[in-house]
């Protein structure tokens, strides 16, 4: 499915029956995070079943839910699990949720993901600041947009400007995230191939969802959270039942920065 605006606006309408009817920031929670929400009072849930163009994971331990939370009278939309390429949907559909947040005219994205260390000095439990992309599936979520708008600038798609304040407190790293479309992991010649290419993590989500954002204008803040060493590299464990352990051990450092994020007046 290409950008099909009527879709967004059919969801956007659902929202604001249920209420919602603007939105200030996302955050969009991969592997490991789901405990992030349960810290945070006033919540509204809405599994995305019910919402229009929206469905239901096929990963087993991820959500699958739109979680309204408001903090110091900041509007935040948690999506608590992802619909992933791998899963058959298009480029539009896996950042289908970030358009109906643009159209609700969301400032902000907050996105996080699980991915394989390439950078050899990166350990599982790292947490990584996304500076940049490279996108290696080939379609773009923005195809079927007709207007000239759709020629998004991709250059500092990532805002790192908390960067030193976050190393400081987190000790985080910082790098190039890697996107492939899965599910099988990668074979170790891809994984040298990406290293050479100048990525430090590699995953199957984030980069349509950044794109989306950029295309509505948000400001970005991406987190790799890494679970393994990436195929081939010493030490490497790919067992999605793994990834899924670490992702839950790192996840609660993430938790604590993205609270710390959304306090904050303006990320
Ligand atoms: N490769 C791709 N995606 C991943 C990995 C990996 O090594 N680990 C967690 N998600």
């Amino acid at each position: 499915m290409l950008y099909n605006k009527e879709l967004i606006l059919e969801s956007m309408s659902f929202l604001k029956s249920k209420g919602i009817e603007s939105v200030d920031t996302v955050v969009v929670l991969g592997s490991g995070l789901s405990h992030l929400v349960d810290q945070f009072p006033n919540t509204m849930v809405i599994p995305y079943d019910d919402i229009p163009g929206m469905h239901a994971s096929s990963v087993k331990g991820h959500d699958s839910a739109l979680i309204y939370i408001t903090i110091n009278n900041k509007k935040i939309v948690v999506l608590k699990g992802r619909m992933h390429m791998y899963e058959g949907y298009s480029a539009f559909q896996s950042s289908f949720a970030i358009a109906l947040m643009g159209e609700l005219k969301a400032r902000q994205l907050i996105v996080t993901n699980a991915a394989g260390g390439l950078n050899p000095e990166f350990n599982p439990g790292d947490i990584m600041m996304i500076e940049d992309h490279i996108k290696t599936q080939f379609p773009s979520p923005l195809e079927g947009i007709l207007t000239n708008d759709r020629f998004v600038d991709m250059q500092n798609a990532y805002d790192i400007s908390l960067y030193d304040e976050l190393q400081q407190k987190y000790q985080i790293k910082k790098g190039v995230y890697v996107s492939t479309l899965g599910p099988q992991y990668e074979t170790p010649a891809e994984v040298r191939h990406f290293r050479n290419m100048g990525g430090d993590t590699v995953g199957m989500s984030t980069v349509m969802e950044t794109i989306m954002a950029r295309y509505y204008r948000m400001k970005v803040v991406g987190f790799s959270m890494i679970t393994n060493k990436a195929s081939g590299l010493p030490g490497a464990v790919l067992a999605h039942t793994d990834v899924i352990e670490q992702a839950n051990k790192a996840g609660k450092i993430l938790s604590n920065i993205i609270s710390d994020l959304l306090q904050k007046d303006n990320i």
